[in-house]
């Protein structure tokens, strides 16, 4: 019974619902989220038209796994494998690379640094691609001294993982830093950027839109993006997970405790994606000194100082902290998957407008600490000298958000992503800084849950065998989280 509750749960659904009406097939996959029944596994393998556009979405299969003429031989399915659940992973990478050298993936326009003497496709192998995004007008990159050497054609370079287009009907915006609001504008831009080719038409950008549309992790995933299309406001659909609870095994009832408490605040809600906890959200968007520096500002008048919070109501991207891991991976900090390849060393000064004239902040802000004990130093009011991400940090290896709109404020944010599905697309974060669930999970538990006060998981127990890192979860608990997200 475990065993097939586990295949209901975790079944990759390219499900539709019975023709016979979504208030019917609503009704039905409530009940079997209910109950340990045997319409459950009909219901996952019951594949009819669903509410959207099928006809298209099959068009639009065959366009995404085909290459458009004209191009350098890449389809989407190129770097979103169909068998990986449309994710890049170094497996694949090594196996391609192994049988077929001159496969399209190879190209060095974004597979290798295009300038290397000898391709080594060392990112790549990491499941990583370059991106190359155009600075907004109102930023400059800087050296460490603080001088201006912005690129003459403004662009920066980036390396990023390849995301899944599963869910994607309930996922937008797309791309790590949401700078595409359609699925139609983000198949555009990838024809061009990876595939170079030129205007795709209307009808195939919409079959391509179509078709991931409907690719979905489980009923519970298409439940939602059902009820989405049908108007439900997104604060009123009930997370089906919660409707699984007597289904799930003691660890993974645990595991899914220990989510709502501490991970649902920032991946909420039905879709998993929404930030619900918005003291959670002000309190990882720090106000920045108006003198230019790019350190946080903080209120001095309460013992210690605390961080002023920046006002961004309506900011739904978050820095926690991964790019500025990553940067510690490049000195060789343990358990980055990217420690041994080479990210981009980038300083930015961000301007109050195009003329790029008056300065607001220099992000990351030269580090300021004692290097004896790593602290930083404090200013003349008694307050830390830091950046946003509350640590010296000599480098960032990758802007987010912040690339998109010229708003400090979005300095290393990145989008908020959906989990369900996420044990079929590791490794993690925006640049596959986290090789496992094991190793995301151990990041989470080290460097990033003790920061948020209100999640209440201080750094108490102690460090695990071979590390040196006290912890915010226990062994027990770090087991109990993966054994839910393993079925999420
Ligand atoms: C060379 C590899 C490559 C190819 C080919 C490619 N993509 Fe991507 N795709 C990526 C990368 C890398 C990202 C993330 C980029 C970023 O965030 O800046 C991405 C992001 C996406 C996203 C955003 C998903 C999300 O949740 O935000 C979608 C959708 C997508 N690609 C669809 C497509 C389609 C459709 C095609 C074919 C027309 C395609 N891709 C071709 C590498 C590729
Ligand atoms: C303060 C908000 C916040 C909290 C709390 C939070 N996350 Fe995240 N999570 C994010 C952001 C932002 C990202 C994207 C970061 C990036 O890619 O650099 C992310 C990324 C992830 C990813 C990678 C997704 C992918 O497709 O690569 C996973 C998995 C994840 N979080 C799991 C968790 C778990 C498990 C918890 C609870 C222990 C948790 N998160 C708590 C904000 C949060």
């Amino acid at each position: 019974m475990v065993l097939r509750i586990g295949t209901f749960l975790v079944s990759s659904a390219r499900i539709g619902f019975p023709r016979t009406g979504m208030r019917i097939a609503l009704q039905f996959s409530l009940l079997a989220l209910g109950a340990c029944s045997a319409p459950a596994e009909e219901a996952a393998t019951e594949s009819v038209a669903s509410e959207l556009p099928v006809g298209l979405a099959h068009r639009g299969e065959r366009l995404f796994e085909t290459a458009f003429p004209g191009t350098n031989g890449r389809s989407c399915a190129t770097c979103h494998v169909r068998e990986d659940h449309t994710v890049l992973n170094p497996a694949h990478v090594a196996a391609t690379l192994a049988a077929n050298p001159a496969d399209p993936l190879f190209n060095r326009l974004d597979a290798d640094d295009p300038t290397a003497a000898v391709p080594t496709y060392e990112h790549l192998k990491k499941g990583l691609v370059r991106v190359v995004l155009t600075l907004p007008a109102n930023m400059d990159t800087i050296d460490a001294a603080g001088n201006v050497n912005t690129p003459a054609d403004r662009k920066i370079a980036v390396w990023r993982g390849v995301p899944t287009v599963e869910n994607t009907a309930i996922t937008a915006p797309y791309q790590f830093d949401g700078r595409k609001g359609t699925l139609q504008e983000q198949a555009q831009a990838a024809v061009e950027a990876h595939s170079e080719g030129g205007t795709v038409k209307r009808v195939d950008l919409d079959s391509i839109a179509a078709f991931q549309m409907n690719q979905f992790t489980s009923i519970r995933a298409k439940l939602v993006a059902t009820q989405l299309a049908f108007g439900v406001p997104v604060e009123e659909i009930e997370r089906p997970e919660l409707k699984l609870r007597p289904l799930l095994t003691p660890a993974q009832k645990r595991g899914l405790d220990l989510y709502t408490a501490t991970c649902e605040p920032c991946h909420g809600g039905a879709t998993t994606n929404r930030i619900v906890d918005r003291n959670v959200h002000d309190f990882a968007i720090p106000e920045l000194k108006p003198d230019g520096s790019g350190n946080v500002l903080f209120d001095t008048s309460v013992t210690p100082p605390v961080p002023v919070r920046a006002n961004q109501p309506h900011n739904e991207f978050l820095n926690i902290g991964i790019a500025n891991l990553t940067a510690f991976g490049q000195f060789g900090f343990p358990g980055i998957f990217t420690t041994n390849v080479p990210m981009p060393q980038y300083r930015f000064r961000f301007y109050t407008d195009a003329t790029r004239t008056v300065a607001t902040a220099d992000l990351p802000p030269a580090p300021v600490f004692d290097p004896v004990t790593f602290q930083p130093l404090r200013d003349e009011n008694g307050a830390p000298i830091v950046g946003p991400n509350f640590l010296p940090q000599f480098f960032s290896t990758d802007p987010g958000r912040a690339a998109i709109t010229g708003d400090p404020h979005d300095f290393e944010a990145f989008d908020m992503p959906s989990l369900r599905g996420i044990a079929n697309t590791a490794p993690y974060f925006h640049d596959n800084a986290a090789e496992t669930l094991r190793d995301l999970v151990n990041i989470y538990s080290r460097f990033i849950v003790q920061f948020f006060p209100m999640l209440n998981r201080p750094l108490v127990n102690p460090p695990e065998p071979g590390s040196f890192v006290p912890e915010s979860f226990t062994p027990q608990e770090k087991d109990d989280l993966i054994a839910f997200l393993q079925v999420l």
